[in-house]
């Protein structure tokens, strides 16, 4: 703990722009750049990326080159590269891509769970068992992650008794870490306090994270509010990219420079160089022509091209 100000005094950011961020692209990305990101954030230093997914290619056809992004990367010691996987077809072509960590994913709602990987809750657990023991005989690391646990663009209103209920089928599959996803952005902080309560009477607040959307500019405050409960892992996505295909008006998760000039500001350690970061987000940016979401990116690069008498690029 940060005897300042009694929040963590480290925290674990995990990078999901590669699958988060480039997964609703709409026209397809070039390997080389997925590869050329995945590397830059590596170097950048996040314990975390996530890199690829192995889905469907007919649900996510922009995640249908994940072998080949995970086999051409160079990885990097120190870095878990991690991919959602929905099945057992999944779970095969993710092993065999060498992939560090496994993330299977359900909602806390019947609705989003139909519309995101077309089967129920509870079926989409009993598919993820033996995904999971596949994991624990492979001896890689197990992630759950848990959509719309603040709100449901189809259901509306989620409980976080309901969220809990989750955590507990999430955490019984053998989850070593458990991500608590608002993913339309519709979360604010008491909110986020309160699923987050509930989720650590189930398991240990050490285990979970916070995924969030910033669709309704409340993700930083989130992040800070679930910081006050102890929370010490997070995910954020470079510039801000991204949204989720099962979501319509879903934006991005929260920038990760956002969130890294936040914790640096409080004396919370990530290990992760901001300024790799920034380049990264304006690298990205730039290939895929979409505009820089990143507050704390677009300042610093704006600063930087200053000093340096240049101008910034105008994504
Ligand atoms: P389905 O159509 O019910 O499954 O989809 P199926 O078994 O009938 O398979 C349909 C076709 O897909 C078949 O091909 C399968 O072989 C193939 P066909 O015989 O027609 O040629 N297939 C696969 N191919 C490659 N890899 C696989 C795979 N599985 C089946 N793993 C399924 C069910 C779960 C597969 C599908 O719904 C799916 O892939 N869903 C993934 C959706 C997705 O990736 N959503 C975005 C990620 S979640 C997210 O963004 C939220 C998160 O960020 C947190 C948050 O913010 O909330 C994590
Ligand atoms: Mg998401």
């Amino acid at each position: 703990m940060n005897p300042r100000n009694s929040l963590p005094s480290h925290v674990e950011i995990v990078e999901v722009g590669p699958r988060d961020g480039l997964q609703n692209e709409a026209q397809p990305v070039p390997l080389d750049i997925k590869v050329d990101l995945v590397n830059r954030l590596s170097a950048a230093g996040f314990p975390n990326v996530e890199a690829a997914a192995f889905v469907s290619p007919k649900w996510v056809p922009q995640m249908a080159d994940s072998a080949a992004v995970m086999a051409r990367i160079q990885r990097r010691p120190g870095t878990v590269y991690s991919a959602l996987v929905p099945n057992m077809k999944g779970m095969e072509a993710a092993l065999a891509a060498g992939v560090g960590e496994v993330v299977v994913f359900s909602a806390a709602s019947e609705a989003f769970a139909q519309k995101n990987v077309n089967c129920s809750i509870a079926e989409s657990i009993t598919r993820f068992r033996p995904v999971a023991e596949a994991a624990k005989a492979a001896g890689v690391k197990l992630r759950g992650s848990i959509s719309v646990a603040l709100g449901c663009p189809y259901q509306g209103a989620v409980a976080p008794a309901v969220v809990a209920d989750v955590v507990r089928r999430m955490a019984d599959l053998g989850c070593d870490s458990i991500d608590i996803a608002d993913t339309i952005g519709v979360g604010t902080a008491g909110a986020v306090q309160a699923v987050f309560e509930a989720s650590a009477a189930v398991v240990p607040m050490a285990r979970l994270a916070g995924h969030f959307h910033d669709t309704y500019g409340q993700a930083l405050t989130n992040i800070y509010a679930a910081l006050q409960l102890g929370v010490a892992s997070f995910h954020a996505s470079v510039a801000g990219l991204g949204g989720c295909p099962y979501a319509r008006g879903a934006t991005g998760n929260v920038a990760t420079e956002d969130v890294l000039y936040l914790l640096h500001g409080l004396g919370i350690a990530t290990g992760i160089d901001l300024r790799a970061v920034v380049e990264a987000g304006d690298f990205i940016t730039c290939a895929i022509g979409r505009p820089n979401n990143s507050r704390a990116g677009r300042a610093l690069l704006a600063k930087w091209a200053a000093e340096q008498g240049e101008p910034a690029c105008a994504a």
